[in-house]
């Protein structure tokens, strides 16, 4: 298939490219770039690809597309909560008008990021599967479900949205994100000795490898129609339901020397839900997850020092919300995050 690929040149979209190139699809690029220098390691190898704000797509980046896979957005809770607005523009409004135009196209598939922080304030020990009602707890989530929403008034015979509600992500990347969860534990172990959590660690977080939710998306794209047409799905593993103390305790394991220290200084999380994974298994039989959060920090860890991590690159280059902060006071981007000419 010929897909286009949003969001090519961010932490999942710089993973998945060459997972889909080399499952034999033909990928084509569409990213603002604005994390397109914040490589750790060896420069990637992008695919072919334009750079073009997502708001301003027009007909002509989806002719001749047979699926899309759309991952362009601001990418986690901080971003969506310093600019909400912005985040309805991009995540929401500029998402469905880029389904719309598909859809007009004749593209056939439309492979949607979306997040299990849909569930929000799920709570609680239980399981929720994609049935749960959702509870989304910030602008970025809500801005999820709104897409989703809108997603499904668009299906029929002829276009199917499909709704990955990826687990939060971990692992390496070259285009690395510090900003979530594990990375970020395990960054903060190599550079201090402490592996320092805020919360009081009880919230349940799902995590998934960036090559799993790579795996996923390349199977859902081969995937029967009917086994995916309109219908959500929770993109992880159970053996990676996990609190955040937890996830600690691994990535003190991972770091020898490392100390775990919970402040709990912003005390509990309402973001907390242990999720059921087994109806993407159902409809792609022979798909799992291979990576555990064990192996996840051990990985981490060695790219981490290979590398060369520093605490300067750890605050700043790798973390989303700071890049856009020093983007904009260096006025290189304007209030709503386009470049200035
Ligand atoms: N990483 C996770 O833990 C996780 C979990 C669940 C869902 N997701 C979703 O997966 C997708 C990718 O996440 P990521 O971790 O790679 O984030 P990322 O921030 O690394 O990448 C997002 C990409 O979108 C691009 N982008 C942002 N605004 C744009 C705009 N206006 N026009 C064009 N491009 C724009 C950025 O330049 C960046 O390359 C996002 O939709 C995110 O919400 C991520």
């Amino acid at each position: 298939m010929r897909v286009l690929l949003t969001g090519h040149q961010g932490y999942l979209g710089t993973v998945m490219a060459p997972v889909l190139t080399a499952a034999g699809h033909e990928v084509v690029g569409l990213d603002a770039g604005l994390f397109a220098d914040c490589v750790l390691g060896p420069p990637p190898a992008d695919p072919p690809g334009r750079r073009v704000d997502l708001r301003d797509v027009t007909a002509e980046h989806v002719a001749g597309v047979d699926a899309v896979i759309h991952l362009a957005a601001l990418s986690n809770d901080p971003l969506g909560s310093l600019a909400p607005d912005l985040t309805y523009d991009i995540n929401h409004h500029a998402s469905v008008r880029l389904a719309r135009l598909a859809r007009d196209a004749g593209v056939q598939r439309f492979l949607y990021a979306s997040t299990c922080s849909v569930y929000g304030a799920a709570g609680g020990a239980d399981l929720v599967a994609e049935d749960a009602p959702l509870r989304p707890v910030t602008p970025y989530a809500e801005s999820k479900v709104r897409v989703e929403d809108d997603l499904h008034a668009l299906a029929d015979g002829d276009f199917s949205p499909v709704y990955m509600r990826n687990a939060t992500a971990f692992g390496y990347s070259p285009r690395l994100r510090a900003d979530i969860v594990l990375n970020n534990l395990v960054g903060h172990a190599l550079l201090s000795g402490e592996v320092l959590v805020l919360s009081d660690g009880t919230p349940w977080r799902p995590l998934v490898h960036a090559a799993d939710i790579a795996r996923a998306f390349t199977a859902a794209l081969g995937a029967p129609r009917e086994a995916v047409h309109d219908r959500a799905f929770n993109i992880g593993s159970e053996v990676n339901n996990v609190t955040v103390a937890e996830i600690a305790e691994q990535v003190a394991e991972a770091v020898s020397g490392a100390k775990v220290v919970i402040t709990g200084e912003n005390g509990a999380d309402p973001r907390s839900y242990r999720v059921d994974f087994s109806r993407f298994r159902t409809a792609i039989p022979g798909f799992d997850c291979e990576w555990t959060v064990k192996q996840g920090a051990l990985e981490l860890a060695d790219k981490y020092r290979d590398h060369g991590l520093t605490q300067e690159d750890f605050e700043r280059r790798f973390t989303r919300l700071a890049v856009l902060r020093a983007a904009s006071d260096a006025g290189t981007v304007d209030d709503t995050l386009r470049w200035r000419r």
